[in-house]
Formats: structure tokens, sequence, C-alpha cells
């Protein structure tokens, strides 16, 4: 992978007005689900580019440095677009969401302030679980974007080819100035029970907002997530690697994939 290869694209079609309350297949488990993801992107992406950027510094590879600057522009594309899916979510009364991502904000910027080295490596270890995602997303169009309605597809594709893009980029960084093995196995450990915990509460609540916290739908939608080919059970696997020693995320060489899914999607180069 080269600098080339991450390249910051705007995104001119995002959800908007004519996107359905139940945009995944007509499903209100996984449209909540996917909406509670989306709703922890923005104030986490700018969680990671705060923890890059003080560390900008340290660099003096000016290939890294190029990296470092695409990887920022990215993430604050992202964010903004998340950004307007939540302020869709907020238009339809999910509410709630704003006290979330306040909270997300001030424990975000403390880290940052306080423990520069812990959110370097809280970084990298929520990049690898969004570049699993991104590869699910890749891999099997199928399951997860050809059932999303046409206004949610391009959000997720973009998404997910840019985070393949920038998978290594916070990790070089951190091999770089930190390279501890145990601070960023303890970070993935921390990482997993947060992300997971955050995304079930919010989740939840976007399911009891609309009174669908019945056993019928959490007994079929868990399957969805969990289950074989679950969207989250891919997880368990693939988070193993990040424990080795010698772990680097272009280990698993999906560029291939990647390539492909830019020219299908017209995300170019
Ligand atoms: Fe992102
Ligand atoms: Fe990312």
């Amino acid at each position: 992978m080269t600098i080339q290869d991450i390249t910051v694209r705007n995104l001119d079609n995002g959800p908007n007005l004519n996107t359905p309350k139940y945009w995944f297949d007509d499903n209100i488990f996984l449209s909540h689900f996917f909406n509670a993801i989306s709703s922890t992107f923005p104030e986490g992406e700018r969680f990671f580019i705060r923890s890059v950027r003080y560390y900008e510094k340290n660099v003096q590879d000016p290939t890294l440095q190029q990296q470092i600057t695409a990887f920022v522009a990215q993430e604050g594309r992202h964010s903004k677009e998340h950004d307007s899916h939540i302020q869709i979510l907020l238009d339809q009364g999910y509410n709630a969401l704003t006290t979330f991502n306040r909270n997300q904000r001030v424990i975000g910027l403390w880290l940052n302030r306080r423990a520069p080295r812990f959110s370097l490596a809280m970084t990298i270890a929520i990049e690898h679980i969004t570049a699993i995602f991104a590869d699910q997303i890749l891999s099997h169009p199928h399951r997860w974007t050809e059932p999303m309605h046409p206004t949610m597809q391009p959000l997720w594709r973009w998404h997910a080819i840019e985070e393949a893009e920038h998978k290594a980029v916070a990790f070089d960084v951190y091999q770089l100035v930190i390279g501890s093995i145990w601070l960023r196995r303890c970070a993935m450990l921390q990482a997993t029970l947060g992300f997971l915990t955050e995304v079930f509460v919010r989740h939840s609540v976007l399911l009891i907002k609309d009174r669908a916290f019945r056993p019928s739908i959490l007994y079929k939608g868990f399957k969805a997530i969990w289950g074989r080919h679950g969207f989250l059970r891919i997880l368990i696997p693939a988070l193993g690697t990040f424990y080795a020693a010698d772990f680097h995320p272009w280990q698993q060489d999906n560029s291939e994939l990647l390539n492909q899914r830019r020219e299908q999607w017209g995300f170019q180069v």
C-alpha cells in the first residue's frame, strides 16, 4: 500500500429526507443496529484524529506524514457525513443520542489530554475493529449493503473503502512512537468491551423508543448479528490476530478486493 492508495473523497449522495426510517431491509432491529454504530462514529473519529495528531511531530518519514494527512482528511469527512445521519435521527426524535455523544466527547477529550499514549493505543484498537467491519462490507455486499435503502448504500460503501485504505496509518504511528505490545493488548480489551457496550446501550434505547424491544424482534435480530455470518460474530476470530506480538493490519491483505470494490462502486483512486 502506498500513499496514492489513500484517497480523500467527498461523498455527495449521503442519506437524506427520502431515507426511510427503517432503511436496512425494512428491518427495525438491523436499521437501529447500524444507526447505533453510525452514531458513535463522529465523536470516535474526532478522537482518533486528535490521538494521531498529538504524535505527528515525532514522525519524520515523509510517506507516513502524508498518510497522516490523508487519514485526518478522510476521518474528518466521515465524521461530517455521519453527523448528517445523526441529524436525521435527531429530527426523527431519537434525542438520547445527543447525551450519548456529549458524554463520548467529554471522555475522548479527557483521554487525549491526560493519556495520549493510551489514546493512540485505543485508536489503533478501534481502527482494527472498523477495519474488520469494512472488510465484511467489502466481502459480502449482498449481506450488508445491498439490503440497504439506495440513499444509505453510498455512505457505508465509501466509509468501508476508506477505512480499509487507511487501516494501518494509526498503527504505524503507534509502532514508531510507542510500540508497547502490552499497552495495545490492554487497549484492545477495553476497546472491545467499551464498543460492544456502547453499541448495545444505544441500540436498546433506539429500540425502546420505537417500542420494539420485544422478544420476537430481539431473537431474530440477535441471530442476525451474532449467528453464523453475523456482523458482530465475525469480530471473535478477527480480533484474536491483534493480540499477536508481530501483528500488522496489512497481514490481512485485502487490497485486491478493495480495488475491485473501488471500481465497482465508483470510488476511484
Ligand atoms: Fe472513518
Ligand atoms: Fe478509520
